[in-house]
């Protein structure tokens, strides 16, 4: 049985779920609701088959709150552009390992801009994707979907996956988060947190809830 992370959880409401015609309204009703951190989902439509948004974005919502601002990056190349988040306001900027050819270079990248620098894996992608880039990274993000759509279903083939990461990062005896990413909510939520991750990023099950309050507090409630 995994040992269960003593870390604090943190809670990371995911905006590609919010309703995009009142998108300062539904920062401010998740920050209040206790929300950590504000997941924003970048797509392409290259990388992913979807399209989403874009710095001027972030810059736009900034203003309007102070959660940090967690930026999962599905675009390829994403290096012409980490500047142009960092200086819109990111607080994390999260690259695949498939968006380019030097992934080492990319997160070095990211911390010279004073950011911390995760790095995703899609459920296709083994954990030696990560294994010899750990000494750059913050946050390790595990995809429990097909990145580019939110309301997929949580595959449970990657609980190991997630066990092994937190053996990996609990090897370094470094302060590197572990944050789950897709299907999460009130039941898989325990699975994850029990598997070692400490970070949730939730879109549907958020922001699809007709009360945010309570949707955040059963995810907590259920990670235990
Ligand atoms: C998918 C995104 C996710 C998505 C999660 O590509 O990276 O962040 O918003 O949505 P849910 O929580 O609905 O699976
Ligand atoms: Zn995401």
């Amino acid at each position: 049985m995994p040992t269960r992370s003593p870390r604090s959880l943190i809670v990371a409401p995911s905006l590609l779920a919010a309703d995009f015609a009142c998108l300062k309204d539904e920062v401010a009703a998740v920050e209040r609701a206790g929300a950590d951190w504000l997941h924003l989902d970048v797509m392409d439509g290259h990388f992913v088959p979807n399209i989403t948004f874009g710095p001027p974005l972030l810059k736009s919502l900034r203003k309007h709150t102070g959660m940090p601002f967690d930026v999962h990056l599905m675009i390829a190349p994403a290096d012409p552009y980490l500047a142009d988040f960092a200086a819109a306001g990111a607080d994390h900027i999260h690259i695949h390992p498939e968006a380019g050819p030097h992934v080492h270079r990319s997160l070095q990248a990211i911390k010279a801009l004073g950011k911390l620098a995760g790095v995703v894996l899609n459920p296709g992608t083994p954990v030696e994707a990560v294994a010899c880039v750990l000494e750059l990274v913050d946050i390790v993000m595990v995809m429990t979907v097909n990145p580019g759509f939110g309301g997929q279903a949580f595959l449970p083939s990657m609980l190991s996956k997630i066990a092994t990461i937190r053996a990996m990062i609990d090897a370094t005896g470094r302060d590197i988060r572990l944050e789950i990413d897709g299907g999460v909510a009130p039941g898989t939520a325990r699975q994850v947190i029990e598997a070692g991750a400490d970070t949730l990023v939730a879109g549907t099950a958020v922001f699809g809830a007709k009360d945010y309050t309570a949707a955040i507090a059963a995810l907590r409630a259920d990670a235990g």
